[in-house]
């Protein structure tokens, strides 16, 4: 999973553990003489549901809904997780031990905690009107309620096990408040970090249900998803220069999508055309192309390898900028352009690029906007502290858009408004086949 290169491969291979796990369930179960015709037709039911909804998810959902699907994912996960917990507490002959209660109840928490919060963080994502108004006056008050009423239910069904449907009960209905009022609070822009988040809390409610019910298959892949997740949460925040500890406090966020720059940059924006862009591209020596979330929504990411191949062919010098936040997921424009065959080579990471720009000729940039605004190195911007491509520092800048529209912060740009930039308007794969033609007839 660590290089583009082999990532579909450890994909292939999580989805034949995933199978394997399914099958020495079922194996299991049979040794142990619990599967009745019931439970055969309620598993094998099951199974054809989830998986049919899981291929057709796979398939149909487009990149840049990636983090939607997994938020539904995360909500699948832990509300399963808790409801296999919830099960073990209440069916369990007898009074269940310490250690069942607080493993099984940790599951119940945090599982109940990621359903709610995962599907209002889908919903935001999704753009779903009335996810996206729904506030919470006073929202550090609701916060601090939840947890105390989540965490003194938790407690009393430690104490107190004889009344274990009342106070199993009681914490799952104040941990799923707690997901709503934790999630419904935090801003757009932010919301990756928080799927992410999330994603751990899935993983870690799905192997505190493992150690519930002494299953070691739950407890690895719990353990491992609560792993990655942690770790991708605290590279995100690290990306995006957000304190992690912000997020997991609620709330975080909020606003920094819809506060804009209330001075903007001064200047107008220089337009040039394809033609034009022709024309610097093949003359010039070194060219970076820097690639954002408009690339992946336009889908050129073809365009674009085909226009690097072109000028590579011609002698040009040619790399890819990548911005770890860039695009919408970890990972995304590296996914794109791999998915467009170009070389992993020349895909250059930030530390190692921007050094770099003040010797290029061309920055293309292509869809990109936050990750390259110079206002992130002043303090008070909703981006101040966010590492930037220095893609301004270069000779010239050719920036391709459909319009004047902002990025994710919801801020103007003021790389558009430097001497140096040029702006091609227009979609980016229209734009680039544009670009394309006329550099070959150009070389022609
Ligand atoms: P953005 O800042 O979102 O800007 C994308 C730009 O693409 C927009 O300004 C838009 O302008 C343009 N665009 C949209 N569709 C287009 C099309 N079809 N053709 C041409 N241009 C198009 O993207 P970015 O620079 O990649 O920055 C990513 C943002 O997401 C950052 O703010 C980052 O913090 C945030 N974020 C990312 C992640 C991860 S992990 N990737 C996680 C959390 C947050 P027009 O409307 O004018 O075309």
């Amino acid at each position: 999973m660590n290089s583009p290169k082999t990532a579909r491969k450890g994909n292939q291979i999580s989805a034949v553990g995933m199978v394997l796990a399914v099958v020495m369930a079922f194996i299991h179960l049979f040794v142990q003489g619990f599967l009745s015709v019931t439970a055969v037709v309620v598993l094998v039911v099951g199974i054809v549901i989830g998986a049919l909804a899981g291929v057709i998810s796979a398939v149909k959902v487009k990149m840049t809904d990636m983090p939607q699907l997994v938020s539904v994912f995360n909500t699948v996960g832990g509300g399963a997780a808790a409801l296999v917990a919830l099960n073990d507490i209440l069916t369990t002959d007898g009074t269940p031990s310490l250690v069942v209660l607080i493993t099984a109840g940790l599951g119940v928490v945090i599982g109940s905690v990621t359903f709610t919060g995962s599907l209002i963080a889908a919903g935001k994502l999704q753009g779903i009107g009335f996810v996206k108004k729904m506030s919470l006056p006073g929202k550090g008050i609701w916060n601090v309620l939840f947890i105390v009423l989540t965490i003194a239910s938790f407690v009393m069904l430690c104490v107190q096990p004889e009344q274990r449907l009342l106070w199993s009960v009681l914490t799952t209905v104040c941990a799923l408040i707690y997901g709503l009022v934790f999630v419904v609070p935090i801003g757009g822009a932010d919301m990756p970090v928080v799927i992410s988040v999330l994603n751990a809390c899935t993983g870690t409610a799905v192997a505190m249900s493992g150690l519930a019910i002494d299953n070691v298959a739950l407890i690895v892949a719990g353990a491992l998803v609560g792993a990655a997740g942690v770790t991708l949460s605290i590279l995100m925040a690290q990306a995006m220069n957000r304190p992690l500890l912000s997020v997991l406090a609620g709330g975080f966020g909020g606003g920094s999508a819809a506060s804009g720059d209330a001075d903007g940059p001064s200047g107008t924006m220089r337009e040039t055309t394809a033609d034009d862009v022709a024309v610097q591209l093949v003359y010039a020596e070194k060219v970076v192309f820097v690639p954002g979330f408009g690339l992946a929504q336009a889908q050129a990411q073809r365009e674009l390898a085909d226009l690097g191949e072109l000028l590579k062919n011609h002698g040009v010098e040619v790399s890819y900028a990548i911005h770890p936040v860039a695009g919408r997921m970890p990972g995304h424009m590296n996914v794109l352009l791999a998915e467009a065959n170009v070389p992993y080579e020349e895909l250059i990471d930030l530390d190692d690029i921007n050094p770099q720009f003040s010797s290029t000729n061309v920055s293309l940039v292509v869809g990109a906007n936050d990750v390259t605004n110079p206002a992130a190195r002043r303090p008070g911007t909703p981006v101040s502290g966010m590492p930037i491509l220095d893609v301004d520092k270069s000779q010239n800048v050719v920036v391709m858009k459909r319009g004047r529209g902002k990025g994710y912060a919801g801020i103007e740009n003021e790389l558009y408004f430097q001497d140096n930039t040029q702006m091609l308007f227009g979609d980016a794969k229209a734009g680039l086949q544009a670009v394309i033609a006329a550099v070959k007839e150009l070389i022609a």
